[in-house]
C-alpha cells in the first residue's frame, strides 16, 4: 500500500501555487506528502503547466520525493486523495474586473468579496463548489475539503448548508495576516503573538491580542490608529482609524473593516484608481503577467519574491499549518471558517463563522465566546444576513433572494440602485449564472 499523503488543489494553475508548493516543502519532514495533484480548467492549461513546470523544479531542488501531477481531469485527480484544496477563480480575473467595475459607474464600491461583488463572486462560485462536493463524494468521501476560495465564508457555509460533504474548513490568510503585523508592530516573534478571533470571514475582530499570554490590546489599538502602522494587506489601502473610535471599539478590527468603518473615503480612492486605469483586477492582471514570466525561466526553482505583491501574503503558512494540525491531532488554536455550533449565540447554529479554534483530526472545535461585543454583534449580524440571502440565491437562481443580498448588503445605498446594479451584473455575468438562465433570456 502506497504510504503519504495525496493532496488535490483545484485551481492548480493560480499564481499562488508556488505558495503553496513552498510550504508543503518546508513541512514535509513532518507532513509526508507523497502526490500533489493540480488540476485546472481549458482556459487555463497555459498556466497550469508553467507553475506545474515550476513546482516540480522546486520539489526536485528541495530533495523532497513529493510527485506533481498536472491534470485538467479533475474527477481522475480526485480518487483517493487525503485533502482536497480549492483556490479557482469562475471567469478568471475578467469576472473580477466586472465585480469590481460595474458597482463603481454606479457610485457603489466594488470589490472582490464585500457588496455587489461578493454577491456575484459568491454567485459564480458555489454551484461550481457544490459540483466538486458531488464528485468527493464519490471519489473521495474520507478526504477533506480546504478552502481558499472567494469568498470563503459564503463558500464554506453553501457547503454545510447544501452538500453532504461535512468534513471541509474554510481558511483566509486574514487573521495570520493580523498576527504577522501585531509580531511586526510590537517587534517581537510571530509564535509569541496570539489573537482571539470572532466573526466572519473578512469581518473578523481580534477580541483579544496577547504576547506571551499577556494582553496587549490596548498598546496594539492606540498603535494602529497610525495609518503608518496599519496592519492591512497589499491590496487593501490602510488609512488608520481615529483613535477615540477604535479605543471605544474595544477589539481590533480586520483591514476589510476599512470598507464598512470608512466606506466614504474607500470609495473615493477607488473611484479615483478605476478613472486612473482600473481597479485592483487590472493592477493583478499585470502583477500576474510578471508572475508567469517569471515563472516560465527553467532556471527559477523557489518562490520568486514577487509573489508577495499580492494580497495573499502567508497563505501557504496558514494552509499548511493548518492541513499538518489535523494530520497529527495537534490542538493547537487557529482561526478557520467552520460550522458555529453556538459558538457565537447571535449567529445560527448552521452558518460559518470564522473564528479561533482548536485544531484536532476530526476537524476545526470553535472556542465558544458566548456572543460578540454588542458594538460590533449588528454589523456582523447584518452581513450574516446579507451572506445566507446571497448563498440561497446561488443556489436557487432566485431573482428576489439575489435582489434581497444586493439590497440588505450595508454598501449598497438603496433597493432601486441594487435592481440596476444586479441587473447589469447578471447580463454581464450570464456565462457563468446557468441558474438564472431563464431570468436573463425573459429579460424579467
Ligand atoms: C487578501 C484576502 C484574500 C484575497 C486577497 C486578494 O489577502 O484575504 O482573501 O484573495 O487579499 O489579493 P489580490 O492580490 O488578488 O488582490
Amino acid at each position: 500500500m502506497k504510504t503519504g499523503l495525496k493532496i488535490v488543489t483545484i485551481g492548480g494553475g493560480s499564481s499562488y501555487t508556488p505558495e503553496l508548493i513552498e510550504g508543503f516543502i518546508n513541512y514535509y519532514h513532518e507532513l509526508p506528502v507523497r502526490e500533489i495533484w493540480l488540476v485546472d480548467v481549458k482556459e487555463g492549461r497555459e498556466k497550469l503547466e508553467i507553475v506545474g513546470n515550476l513546482a516540480k523544479r522546486m520539489v526536485k531542488k528541495a530533495g523532497v520525493p513529493i510527485e506533481i501531477h498536472l491534470t485538467l481531469n479533475r474527477k481522475e485527480a480526485l480518487k483517493s486523495a487525503d485533502f482536497v484544496t480549492t483556490q479557482f477563480r469562475v471567469g478568471l480575473l475578467a469576472a473580477r474586473g466586472k465585480d469590481e467595475s460595474i458597482p463603481l459607474k454606479h457610485g457603489v464600491l466594488g470589490q472582490e468579496t464585500n457588496g455587489p461583488g461578493g454577491l456575484f463572486k459568491a454567485l459564480r462560485t458555489i454551484p461550481v463548489i457544490l459540483d466538486i462536493c458531488a464528485e468527493m463524494e464519490e471519489l473521495c468521501p474520507n478526504a477533506w475539503l480546504i478552502n481558499f476560495t472567494n469568498p470563503a465564508g459564503m463558500v464554506t457555509e453553501a457547503v454545510l448548508r447544501h452538500s453532504t460533504i461535512k468534513k471541509v474548513v474554510g481558511l483566509c490568510n486574514v487573521p495570520i495576516g493580523m498576527e504577522m503585523g501585531v509580531a511586526k508592530l510590537l517587534d517581537v516573534d510571530h509564535n509569541r503573538v496570539r489573537i482571539d478571533f470572532a466573526g466572519l470571514n473578512h469581518m473578523v475582530y481580534g477580541l483579544d491580542v496577547f504576547v506571551d499570554g499577556v494582553s496587549v490590546k490596548d498598546q496594539v489599538i492606540s498603535l494602529i490608529t497610525d495609518p503608518k502602522k496599519s496592519i492591512t494587506m497589499q491590496n487593501i489601502h490602510a488609512m488608520g482609524w481615529e483613535p477615540e473610535f477604535l479605543k471605544a471599539l474595544d477589539v481590533l478590527p480586520c483591514p476589510y473593516h476599512n470598507y464598512y468603518y470608512k466606506s466614504e473615503e474607500m470609495l473615493e480612492k477607488e473611484l479615483n484608481n478605476f478613472k486612473d486605469g482600473g481597479t485592483r483586477a487590472e493592477v493583478v492582471k499585470k502583477l500576474e503577467a510578471e508572475l508567469f514570466e517569471l515563472y516560465k525561466n527553467p532556471n527559477l526553482a523557489i518562490k520568486p519574491p514577487q509573489l508577495e505583491k499580492r494580497g495573499g501574503a502567508y497563505y501557504s503558512e496558514a494552509a499548511v499549518r493548518l492541513i499538518h494540525s489535523m494530520y497529527t491531532d495537534k490542538r493547537d488554536i487557529q482561526a478557520v471558517n467552520t460550522r458555529n455550533n453556538g459558538a457565537i449565540a447571535s449567529i445560527p447554529f448552521d452558518s460559518a463563522v470564522e473564528i479561533s479554534c482548536i485544531i484536532t483530526k476530526d476537524g476545526p472545535k470553535p472556542i465558544a465566546i458566548e456572543d460578540l461585543p454588542i458594538q460590533v454583534r449588528g454589523l456582523v449580524q447584518q452581513i450574516k444576513s446579507f451572506e445566507r440571502a446571497a448563498i440561497d440565491a446561488s443556489v436557487s437562481g432566485d431573482y428576489g433572494t439575489a435582489l434581497l443580498a444586493m439590497t440588505i448588503n450595508p454598501l449598497v445605498p438603496s433597493d432601486t440602485k441594487a435592481k440596476v446594479i444586479l441587473d447589469e451584473m447578471l447580463e454581464a455575468h450570464k456565462e457563468y449564472l446557468p441558474q438564472f438562465h431563464s431570468f436573463s433570456e425573459k429579460g424579467v
